[in-house]
């Protein structure tokens, strides 16, 4: 018999949230609960998912303690595992992070460039209040943190917090393994055994077997060259579909797979390595923010109505989430002593061997009851060591001017990153910034 263990998801008003749950509670054999709670700092947003959950949580794990609070004291106290995704400034700051930047012609994306910046200065105070109430309340528990902007954040938890017991996760890579599984009739993303070195949200594969051992490479290569990561023949951009932005994403990685055929890329480098193309290709009035409010939040929430109202949710059409799935694989390895091998967001010591040590690197991890051991990567080739400093320059100056509350180096930070094209534009574009967030930021002199 597994012991039960108690989770705090700390963001319980999220779009996210009841995906979650509908995982945890399918998990229930892998990884059963005993306590579940919702923590937010909006008590209205998080009753509209609270009360649809409670519903869930009655119906079909009952044995499960459930209740959502935005008591920190409540939420954190007897708690095993924090499992936090909070965005602050919601989903409405996340439409100015991309507006703005798209204003000057420049990207304008929630973890990427300039508005990844603003978000990581939001973010940077809310996810280390978490911190704090973990170590006040449960001083063993463990924190599994997606927050974005997750690659500053994870910047900030090892200069701020460094001995905190926080992994920083991201699910991007088990997306694009997903995708990667039905290209090559894996059934599962787990089958594909990786080797993999970077920066969250901007990382290269240089290694994919089979659980046999079979080199997947050729095949894929072959697949990635003509069609990106959407299935061949894939309906692509069209601007009626709610994901017509990620299905653009997933064809581009075609082109990103060009620059460099030795490896296959994360997504996200397309904002780096084609910030034109991203540009020519933004609704500068109409941003992803908008289609996650249009679509993402309305659904969830009617959804979450309906469930509290009708009193349940046996018909219902939320899912266990899948960005979900490898949180509850992560907290099983930790409680459980698995040995998992899975991609974290951790200091690098070396894993990259010609980066900076004290660089936040994405690579592949051994996660037990001891933590996690990260795998030496070894080196890696001057392109991807280019972008790679000069990036991981960009969120230390980020960290460095929160700290410090320092105008020079926040400019210096949008100065240096590839998304922007020259320091005045980075000033300009850091002014408004500022306008916007008086209510988040620091007050920077
Ligand atoms: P959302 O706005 O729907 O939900 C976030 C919730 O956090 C809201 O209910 C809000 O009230 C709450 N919140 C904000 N500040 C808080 C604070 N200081 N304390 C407590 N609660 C607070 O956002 P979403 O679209 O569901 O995304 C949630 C987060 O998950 C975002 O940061 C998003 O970027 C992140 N995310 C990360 C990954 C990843 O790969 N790392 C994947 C998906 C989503
Ligand atoms: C991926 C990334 C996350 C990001 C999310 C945005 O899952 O890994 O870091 O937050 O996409 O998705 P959205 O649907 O909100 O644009
Ligand atoms: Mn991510």
């Amino acid at each position: 018999m597994l012991e039960k263990q108690s989770v705090v998801i700390a963001g319980g008003g999220s779009t996210y949230t009841a995906g979650i749950v509908m995982m945890l509670i399918e998990n229930q054999e892998k990884f059963p609960l005993r306590k579940l709670t919702f923590y937010d700092n909006d008590e209205q947003r998080q009753k509209i998912v609270a009360d649809a959950c409670e519903v869930i949580v009655r119906e079909r794990a009952p044995e499960i303690e459930f209740s959502a609070t935005t008591d920190p004291e409540k939420a954190f106290t007897d708690v095993d595992f924090v499992m936090a995704h909070i965005r602050v400034g919601g989903l409405s700051m996340r439409e100015k992070d991309e507006k703005i930047p798209l204003k000057y012609g420049v990207v304008g994306q929630e973890t990427c460039g300039p508005g990844g910046v603003a978000y990581a200065m939001r973010s940077i105070p809310g996810v280390i209040e978490l911190i704090d109430y973990m170590e006040k309340y449960s001083p063993k528990a463990w924190m599994l943190n997606y927050s974005n902007p997750a690659s500053i954040v994870a910047e900030a938890t090892r200069v701020l917090r460094p001995d905190a017991k926080i992994i920083n996760i991201c699910d991007m890579p088990v997306a694009i393994k997903k995708s990667i599984a039905d290209i090559m009739g894996l059934k599962h993303e787990n089958e594909i055994v990786e080797r993999y070195y970077g920066l969250n949200h901007f990382g290269w594969w240089t290694e994919m077997t089979d659980r046999q051992g079979n080199d997947l490479l050729p095949k894929l290569k072959e697949h990635v060259a003509k069609w990106g990561y959407s299935a061949a023949g894939d309906e692509l951009n069209n601007p009626l579909l709610e994901e017509a932005s990620w299905m653009d994403t997933f064809q581009k990685a075609k082109d990103i797979y060009a620059v460099d055929p030795e490896t296959i890329p994360n997504t996200y480098l397309k904002y780096y390595l084609f910030p034109d193309y991203v540009v020519a290709h933004s609704n500068p009035d109409y941003t992803r923010a908008n289609e996650v409010m249009d679509h993402r939040e309305k659904n969830v929430f009617a959804e979450c109505k309906r469930i509290a109202e009708n009193g349940t949710a046996k018909d219902t059409i939320i899912e266990a989430g899948e960005h979900a799935e490898f949180v509850v694989q992560l907290a099983g390895a930790l409680a459980y002593n698995t040995y998992e091998r899975m991609l974290l967001i951790v200091p690098n010591n070396g894993a990259i061997l010609n980066i900076d040590p004290k660089a936040m690197v994405e690579v592949p991890c051994i996660v037990s009851k001891r933590g996690y051991e990260p795998l030496a990567m070894g080196e890696i080739p001057q392109f991807q060591k280019g972008m790679i400093e000069q990036q991981v320059s960009v969120e230390k100056l980020v960290v460095q001017a929160y700290l410090e509350k320092s105008y020079q180096k926040l400019w210096q930070a949008l100065t240096l990153s590839k998304t922007v094209p020259s320091a005045s534009v980075a000033k300009e574009i850091l002014d408004d910034l500022i306008a916007v967030n008086k209510e988040y930021w620091p007050e920077l002199v």
